[in-house]
């Protein structure tokens, strides 16, 4: 039976993660925790909630003993855009925060841990088309750096340590249920809920800024695919790129555009413009596919459907 702890489950992927593991597992199996307390209503009307500092391990320990919790899957993070304005405190969440979960994992003979990585673990110097997935790794944001070294520790307690650690680079994510919780890629979330409120939008990157994307059922999809994955079958574990659809915002623009035809978007970027630049365009995802049969469903066209559909519906009951 599986006894599944979700950390930082109030955050974008998180909640979404919680609900479907919940009808996979069941409600009582899969505990949802989080330091935020505006988003118990949620995730405590089914199923057990907890608040938990992640960098706390004498708490964590006590939420593993108190559930019998055999498996953990670590949401919680300080993403890229907040992490340059807050760099201790990205290290702090992400790295002491991760070798937490680690080593309690460790220690109370966890089965199974999946803790994602980002395209921001590559930089600058990474070939940006059809990134590979073993590449260059310098990355120039403290996100980046905190996800390397989180990628590298993980493989470190597979090899050296016995730990069943997986893990997987999401792109940037898009969805309709909760907001991102301040990366780079949110301008590919915040354009739809503008199309749909204002018919405009400023975009924070350039017009011709590409990078690659996914909705989020592809991301619910990978997540737990990996995390229901043979690891006997796995070569690598930590860090596979997953690639779904690769866009420039003029595109992304012009695909909105198809369904709001008066939608307009300008541009004014500021600071998140040299941290996209610094990450691919497109990356490939072949040993995902044939490691653990990864692939992806949404393209573009049925994703922008998708999202003014919903978030058009949020809008015409006053939720947004
Ligand atoms: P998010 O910012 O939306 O959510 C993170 C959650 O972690 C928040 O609810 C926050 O309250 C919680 N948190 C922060 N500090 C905490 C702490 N000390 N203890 C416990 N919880 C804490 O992030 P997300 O987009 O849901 O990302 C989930 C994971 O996926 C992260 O590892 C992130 O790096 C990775 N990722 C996300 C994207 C994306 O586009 N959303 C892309 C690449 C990788
Ligand atoms: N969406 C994330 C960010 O922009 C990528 O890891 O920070």
């Amino acid at each position: 039976m599986e006894k599944i702890l979700v950390i930082g489950s109030a955050g974008q992927i998180g909640s979404e993660l919680v609900v479907s593991l919940r009808k996979i597992y069941g409600n009582e199996n899969v505990v949802a925790s989080d330091l935020r307390t505006d988003e118990i209503g949620k995730l405590s009307a089914n199923g057990p909630y907890e608040i938990l500092d992640i960098t706390n391990r004498a708490d964590l320990e006590q939420v593993v003993d108190k559930y019998g919790i055999n498996a953990i899957i670590n949401m919680a993070a300080i993403l890229s855009a907040v992490g340059e304005k807050f760099p201790m405190k990205a290290w702090d969440v992400n790295m002491n925060g991760l070798i937490n979960v680690l080593e309690v994992s460790r220690d109370r003979k966890i089965e199974r841990v999946l803790v994602p990585s980002s395209i921001a673990a590559f930089g600058p110097e990474t070939p940006k088309d059809n990134t590979p997935q073993e590449t260059i790794l310098r990355p120039t944001t403290m996100y980046g750096v905190t996800k390397v070294a989180g990628e590298l520790l993980c493989n470190y307690f597979v090899e050296k340590l016995d730990v069943d650690v997986r893990g997987l680079r999401y792109p940037g994510i898009i969805s309709n249920e909760t907001l991102p919780g301040g990366g780079t890629t949110d301008y590919a979330v915040e354009i739809y809920y503008e199309a749909i409120k204002n018919k405009k939008y400023t975009c924070f990157v350039s017009s011709d800024t590409r990078l690659p994307m996914m909705y989020m059922p592809d991301c619910l999809k990978a997540t737990i695919d990996l995390f229901q994955a043979d690891f006997g079958k796995l070569k690598h574990h930590s860090d596979f790129n997953v690639g779904a659809m690769s866009f420039s915002v003029e595109e992304l623009a012009a695909s909105i555009k198809k369904y709001i035809p008066e939608f307009e978007i300008d541009y004014k970027p500021d600071y998140r413009q040299m941290i996209a630049e610094s990450w691919p365009r497109s990356v490939d995802d072949s040993l995902a596919r044939k490691e653990w049969g990864w692939e992806p469903e949404f393209d573009l066209d049925a994703m922008t459907r998708d999202m003014l559909k919903v978030v058009g519906e949020k809008h015409e009951k006053g939720l947004i």
